[in-house]
């Protein structure tokens, strides 16, 4: 208001002198009105909308100027441009918020040269201020000059009105200036600028000033904004990616991740320089595959496989001997040669280092304990202890793997067993190498030659692994029921341990001390709680099994604790009291008596001989039956699956017989009128060797002589054709056997008393032994 009332007290507004015109001013913020364009504002100073009206109200024009700057709130006169222009008021519009729209259109260009008032609203006296005419050959070619910016202009802003360009093409200079200050100038003082030049060229220079340079910052502006368009629109693009990448690692459980894993391991490995290399190109493999193509699940197996096995980890040996010996003690009764041999085998390791000797063989009937001093040996020299069971395996794939090109492709057994030993150093145990059998999916046995030879198994191919693998460390050890049916060359690389079939006594000991233990612990039953008298023991061991180990032993034993954890589990017996089996509970646990001694000792039969044989079950009695068909023609009929040696045997014991027929009043024509069966009734397990000889002679003259043969001998040994008994081997197994079956008379091959030693003296004492160098010992002794 001060500032008005100085306004105010100016002398010169109040005039308008002649040639002046007074009119109403509005001050315009922001806006020039060029002469012919339409403008439209809004106004809400109280000042503006009564100069408004008041013009409305008289019919007159108002006269629009701008203020020079946008942000003054009440300008003085000097702070408004002294040119401007006449326009007339169109239309009016009331706004909610007390502000009014006014539309107008620009009539003339005018200066002020007086403000007559200052208050209520702005009074000014006003004088024409037309646009002079410049050289229209001047206009034109600056019209021309401007087609052609304008040109360049519309590429870069594509706001350009299509008035403009008529209005170009008509040459209209001041409708251009126009169009152009109010449409396509934007600041307010480049407006005031072109409306305030003196003659019409200026202005059109200077329009064509502004088209070049707002051409230049536009195009440059525009290449700016594509650059960052193409940006972000890169930007976009990778994070799209990166978005869509994760979703599909995190669907794979991310394969990155996996490939930097692998990466990491073959590293920490510290693998030999092959398998390192092999490995880092499958991975590198499996990079360029799709994570979910069955190649790379073959890739990723087959990596695992490398970075699983054991290359360089050892478990620490033990040293000591005594602390070996004592391991074994406590894992087996007896067997004190083979414990010895053991300690020995583990002795000279020590001093060889490297494993250069015979690979341990164990071999003995079933359930003697093969398998378990294999793994008694792993504790007793700090190995880990894998174990392959070679029983059925026939196919050299199952030893040495198949070639990765076969669908499912998988390292042979070895290999699989130097995963699970995750040491490069355990025992190996080959159990029942005797088995192992070959056909036409190749040698298994010469496969595994190379596995045993200590010059070939330190660089081992596995078909899968393609790679060598160090075999040289491993301790393998073997078992066998027989030797006959290993392959020669993998028996060369062997050294044979035997285990031979326990004696009552010793199986006692091994129940009492092992066995009852260790099934009273398989049964969940506390230790000690269960007692076997000594008897009662005895009583299962004889009339529950029949065999040279203790594995049916031990089943049976198994059996009694099985019942006996019932009851417990039932409520009848405290878990912590102490159970002493009685004769009842056997009878009720195991049933009825599965052998019974008397039963073979039945009654002296004509034809009849109890034969001993050695089998892979260890000893056992064979009987032989000789039956005589009348009206023959002396034929020899055989039955009971035999091999040819036995064969043999038996024609040689007819011929041995024939020759002996006079001394035992046979009639020589009976053997041309008679036909002869002779049968071998244990089961239908082959039967083969020489050993069953004077067995064969013995029963064939029973028949022929119609003497008995007394049920409690037992034989074993060849003969050859003049009667001379001959040695045989197995002794001691025999001798069990015949022990086993309740034999009171043991007849054997005079050049076996040697080994008469072997046999336990638990045997010796319940038999007598007689020693035959001729058939007709053996005829003298088990003839009635
Ligand atoms: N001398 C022994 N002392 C203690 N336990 C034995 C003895 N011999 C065999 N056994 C036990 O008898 C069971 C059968 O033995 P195992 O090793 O399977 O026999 P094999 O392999 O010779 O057929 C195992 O529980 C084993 O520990
Ligand atoms: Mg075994």
């Amino acid at each position: 208001m001060e500032d008005l009332f100085k306004e105010e007290k100016n002398p010169a507004s109040h005039f308008v002198q002649a040639g002046e015109r007074a009119f109403n001013m509005i001050a315009l913020r922001g806006v020039v009105v060029f002469p012919g364009q339409s403008v439209h504002f809004d106004l809400a100073r109280d000042k503006s909308v009564i100069a408004l009206n008041t013009a409305i109200e008289r019919g007159e024009d108002i006269f629009l100027a701008a203020q020079k700057h946008a942000h003054t709130q009440n300008p003085a006169p000097k702070d408004i441009y002294r040119v401007g222009c006449l326009a007339k008021i169109k239309q009016v519009i009331k706004m909610p918020n007390d502000s009014v729209r006014v539309t107008a259109v620009g009539l003339e260009r005018m200066e002020i040269t007086n403000f007559v008032s200052l208050l209520p609203y702005f009074k000014v006296a006003l004088t024409p201020f037309p646009v002079q005419k410049s050289d229209p050959v001047l206009i034109e070619a600056v019209f021309r000059r401007l087609a052609e910016q304008l040109e360049k202009y519309k590429k870069v802003d594509v706001k350009l009105t299509p008035e403009a360009e008529s209005i170009l093409k008509a040459s209209d200079a001041a409708a251009f200036v126009g169009v152009m200050g109010s449409q396509v100038y934007k600041k307010e003082d480049e407006k005031q600028k072109l409306l305030s030049f003196s003659d019409e060229f200026s202005q059109l220079e200077d329009i064509y000033a502004f088209l070049s340079r707002e051409t230049e910052i536009l195009s440059v502006e525009k290449k700016i904004t594509q650059k960052v368009r193409q940006n972000i629109d890169k930007n976009q693009r990778e994070y799209y990616l990166r978005e869509q990448i994760k979703a599909i690692h995190d669907e794979l459980g991310d394969a990155e991740d996996e490939l930097n894993m692998y990466r990491e391991r073959a590293k920490k490995k510290k693998l030999p320089k092959q398998a390192f290399d092999k490995v880092n190109r499958e991975i590198a493999k499996l990079e360029r595959m799709n994570p979910t193509s069955p190649e790379s699940a073959v890739s990723r197996t087959y990596i695992e496989w490398i970075l699983d096995l054991p290359w360089h980890e050892v478990s620490k040996e033990m040293k000591d001997l005594k602390e070996a010996r004592r391991i074994l003690d406590e894992d087996h009764y007896g067997i004190e040669k083979v414990k010895e041999r053991i300690v020995e085998y583990l002795a000279v390791n020590r001093l060889t280092k490297e494993l250069k000797g015979p690979i341990l063989c164990f071999v003995g009937p079933p359930g003697v304990g093969k398998t378990s001093v294999v793994s008694s040996i792993a504790r007793a020299s700090g190995r880990k202890l894998v174990t392959m069971s070679l029983g059925g395996v026939r196919d050299e794939a199952e030893i040495r793997g198949h070639r990765r090109t076969y669908v499912g492709a998988l390292p042979g057994r070895i290999i699989n067993g130097m995963k699970l030993a995750e040491t490069v150093n355990p025992v190996f145990l080959l159990d029942e190498i005797d088995k192992m059998s070959s056909d036409f999916r190749g040698d298994p046995a010469s496969a595994m030659l190379e596995v045993l030879d200590p010059n070939q198994n330190k660089a081992f191919k596995d078909h899968y692994l393609e790679l060598d693998y160090d075999l040289s460390k491993v301790m393998f050890v073997t078992t066998a029921n027989t030797l006959d049916t290993i392959a020669p060359p993998l028996l060369d690389r062997m050294e044979v341990i035997e285990l031979s079939g326990y004696t009552y006594e010793e199986k006692l000991q091994i129940a009492k001390r092992y066995l009852l233990p260790k099934q009273i612990k398989a049964n969940g039953l506390s230790d000690g709680m269960v007692e076997i008298p000594d008897a009662l023991m005895k009583d299962i061991i004889a009339h529950y099994t029949r065999e040279s180990g203790v594995r049916n032993l031990e089943r049976e034993i198994g059996a009694v604790c099985r019942k006996i954890a019932v009851k417990v589990v039932g409520g009848e017996l405290l878990k912590d009291s102490v159970y002493t089996v009685s004769a009842a509970d056997v009878a009720e646990f195991l049933g009825v008596e599965k052998y019974r001694d008397d039963k073979q000792v039945a009654e002296d039969e004509i034809g009849l001989a109890t034969g001993l044989a050695w089998t892979s079950v260890g000893g056992v009695t064979l009987t032989i039956e000789v039956a005589l068909i009348d009206g023959g023609k002396g034929d020899i009929i055989l039955t009971g699956s035999l091999g040819d040696v036995m064969k043999e045997s038996c024609r040689a014991a007819m011929s041995l017989v024939k020759s002996r027929a006079a001394a035992f009043g046979i009639p020589p024509e009976k053997f041309n009128t008679t036909d002869v069966h002779i049968h071998f009734p244990e089961g239908a397990t082959p039967k083969d060797g020489p050993s069953a000889g004077i067995t064969i002679a013995t029963a064939l003259l029973s028949a022929f002589s119609g003497r008995k043969v007394s049920k409690s001998v037992a034989m074993t040994g060849e003969v050859t054709l003049r009667g001379r008994v001959l040695p045989i081997g197995g002794l001691k197994e025999k001798s069990l056997a015949a022990f086993r079956a309740g034999i009171k008379k043991l007849i054997i091959p005079i050049e076996n008393q040697k080994d008469v030693k072997e046999i336990p003296s638990e045997v010796t004492d319940a038999l007598s032994i007689v020693y035959a160098d001729n058939i007709d010992t053996v005829f003298e002794n088990a003839i009635v």
